[in-house]
């Protein structure tokens, strides 16, 4: 990716501010600003207090060693990431409460108090150790949100084995790459999963996976849907049969802070997938500080992350940010429109969350919907909401914050990314006032900055590129097999300086505020003003008309590029459509008008071009490559991450046959 013009142009402006209240700083687990300035005046005293939330073994000698860029955390401190999600709550009253609560996709439900998780994961792991599973090995996980995801996970991490969890939406040949670029020799799976209703065949997909896989001895697999599969004798086992006589208890591997403790891939623009590397001892302090904290989590809180564990979100905030707490975490299989788009309010209303954490594009979804569906269930339990995955428009925002979090509860913006490990930028919900659309300012102990391509800061209110000062516990330590790879992606595209280049774009307001503009890839350039794509969309986003929208820059003579921008409305107004009460033409006027108004003759699009749905990666982010490549006539690029091919593929022939 060539970082070329110094900086992006900025022209959204923003001026709402919610500040935090009285009762919510009162309780809140940070009440005191003095916390970030104690941070920066020593960050390293400031990790090593974090760290004593984990229980270690041995004690570092070293808090960090840095040699950029490749960093060592809590030197020599010995540690398992399993003991402290698990074993170590068994001492406390944390025994007997609710470590999962899990909703299965049908509605059958399980709740694993800390006690029966132990039982679980000890057993699993006696169960990998009779598999042939040691120290050091690399195991793959191939499941749905079940708590058999995160027991497999924390059995690795009990017998000191990596895991690289493999999101269960993916095909076969997806899985095969990741398997064979980590040297699993073992992949754990299910016969299936639930999807809207269906199954999807995990096992099949598995065995073709695995067919050219030379590294895989076992598969090991749990029974979820319970249809037919076939089992290859003496390489596939059931987990149910072997559980029977398996041990239960049994010693964690004392493991080095710098051991391996999962690598997740996680894809780029080109290439093949890099296999992002977590240790132990920096990642687990990361990931419990930040979610104490931020999630301001309490011993009483029912906390609900919605990502899946095969993304690092799921891996962070399901799994071991929250066991390392001891908190309740709660796992959900399903999608939010199955049986009905009321699916997650349901949920809330049923378990009485207090915590929910999810994506824009999901609550872009929810306002597709109409907010009928949340107000039928009562969400008066939430108390905090949390958003991350792409920046959320403003109007998302307030949406979320009115229908879901009843005008009462903070909702912090979260950007972090699967190499950084631990959100990075967010608010603390008791004491920084939010504005709808920033993600806020670095949590306290990190160093982030805007810089132009050489590495000088851009002014206050200037786009430019997102970079870390400073190592962090959390962050990556390299990509599985190539420090090159890692040292090019990273940390060369800002050359002279060790700066780590997170390939976003920011802008900083006059408060010190951080406004994530988007992939720099996906920078607009009209006549030499680079835009943002997030402002762009956050514009349309703001109609009311309007749930989504994605823009781009298509190829154009005189001004360099021009913007397509391709909108799907709410249900109701595509129906009003659909009646004749307003054409396509007069909605796209109006729409043209509205950006115009909010942004500047600048952003006016070219096309407006209207679609039910936009085409997005498994993880849910827009992918705009590929818009690109329809508006200007291209065959498409690699469609491999593409969540639904089929939405493309109709967007493509109905922009060909200028159906819009
Ligand atoms: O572009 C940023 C966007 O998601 C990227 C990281 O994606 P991934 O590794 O899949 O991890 C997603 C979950 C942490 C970032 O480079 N992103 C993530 N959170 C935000 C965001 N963009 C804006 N605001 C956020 N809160």
């Amino acid at each position: 990716m060539a970082v070329r013009k110094a900086t992006i142009d900025t022209l959204l402006q923003e001026d709402r501010i919610f500040h935090p209240d009285t009762e919510f700083n009162r309780q809140a687990n940070v009440k005191h600003r003095e916390i970030y300035a104690e941070a920066r005046s020593n960050s390293r005293i400031f990790w090593a207090m974090q760290a004593e939330r984990l229980e270690w073994f041995q004690k570092w000698d070293q808090v960090v060693d840095w040699q950029p860029p490749f960093v060592k955390w809590f030197v020599n401190g010995k540690l398992n990431a399993c003991y402290n999600c698990v074993d170590r709550h068994l001492k406390t009253w944390r025994k007997n409460k609710a470590a999962i609560i899990f909703e299965g996709e049908p509605g059958d439900t399980r709740v694993l108090t800390y006690w029966d998780l132990w039982r679980e994961v000890t057993k699993f792991a006696n169960v990998l150790r009779d598999l042939g599973v040691q120290k050091g090995d690399r195991v793959a996980i191939y499941m749905p949100m079940i708590p058999e995801a995160a027991i497999a996970m924390l059995a690795c991490a009990r017998l000191g084995a990596a895991h690289s969890v493999v999101f269960g939406g993916f095909s076969p040949d997806s899985l095969r790459d990741r398997i064979n670029d980590a040297g699993a020799k073992l992949v754990i799976t299910t016969d299936g999963s639930w999807r809207r209703g269906k199954i999807v065949p995990l096992k099949k997909n598995t065995d073709l996976a695995v067919a050219e896989c030379p590294t895989i001895e076992k598969m090991l697999v749990v029974r979820r849907t319970g249809q037919e599969v076939s089992m290859q004798e003496g390489r596939d086992f059931w987990y149910h049969e072997l559980e029977v006589g398996a041990q239960v208890g049994g010693p964690c591997e004392e493991m080095d802070s710098e051991d391996m403790l999962f690598i997740l891939y996680t894809s780029g623009t080109t290439g093949k997938p890099k296999g992002v590397v977590h240790t132990t001892g920096g990642y687990l302090t990361g990931v419990a500080t930040t979610h104490h904290m931020i999630f301001d989590l309490k011993d009483s809180d029912v906390f609900w992350c919605t990502a899946d564990v095969g993304w690092i979100t799921g891996h962070s905030y399901v799994v071991y940010g929250p066991l390392a707490n001891g908190a309740t975490t709660l796992m959900f299989e399903g999608a939010p429109d199955w049986p009905e788009q009321d699916r997650f309010w349901a949920i809330v209303e049923r378990y009485g969350v207090n915590i929910l954490y999810t994506a824009p594009t999901a609550i872009r979804a929810f306002m597709k919907w109409g907010e009928q569906w949340p107000a039928r269930r009562d969400l008066s339990s939430l108390r905090l909401l949390g958003s991350v995955g792409e920046p959320i428009n403003p109007e998302a925002w307030m949406w979320y914050h009115k229908h879901i979090g009843g005008q009462r509860c903070p909702i912090v913006d979260t950007w972090w990314q699967t190499e950084t490990g631990m959100i990075l930028i967010s608010a603390l919900p008791g004491i920084t006032p939010l504005k709808p659309g920033s993600a806020t300012v670095p949590v306290p102990g990190v160093e982030a900055d805007v810089v132009d391509k050489n590495g000088n800061p851009v002014l206050l209110g200037k786009g430019g590129f997102l970079v870390l000062k400073e190592p962090w516990p959390a962050m990556m330590r390299t990509i599985y097999g190539d420090d090159q790879r890692y040292i090019d992606t990273y940390w060369n595209k800002i050359p002279g300086k060790w700066l780590y280049f997170a390939g976003d774009g920011a802008r900083r307001d006059y408060h010190n505020y951080y406004w994530i503009l988007g992939r720099v890839d996906d920078v607009i350039n009209v006549a030499g003003h680079r835009l943002s794509t997030m402002e762009v969309e956050s514009a349309f986003v703001d109609h009311p008309s309007v749930a989504e929208a994605a823009a781009i820059g298509k190829d154009h003579a005189i001004k360099g590029q021009a913007i397509s921008v391709f909108i799907t409305l709410k249900s109701s107004i595509s129906k009003e459509m659909d009646s004749g009460a307003k054409t396509r033409k007069e909605m796209q006027d109006e729409l043209k008008a509205h950006v115009v108004r909010k942004i500047g003759a600048i952003a006016r699009p070219d096309d407006v071009f209207f679609t039910a749905e936009l085409p997005k990666t498994r993880s849910g982010k827009i992918m705009r490559r590929l818009l690109r490549d329809i508006a200007e006539g291209r065959a498409l690029g690699d469609t491999t991450t593409l969540a639904d091919p089929a939405v493309i593929a109709e967007l493509k022939n109905r922009y060909e046959a200028k159906e819009s």
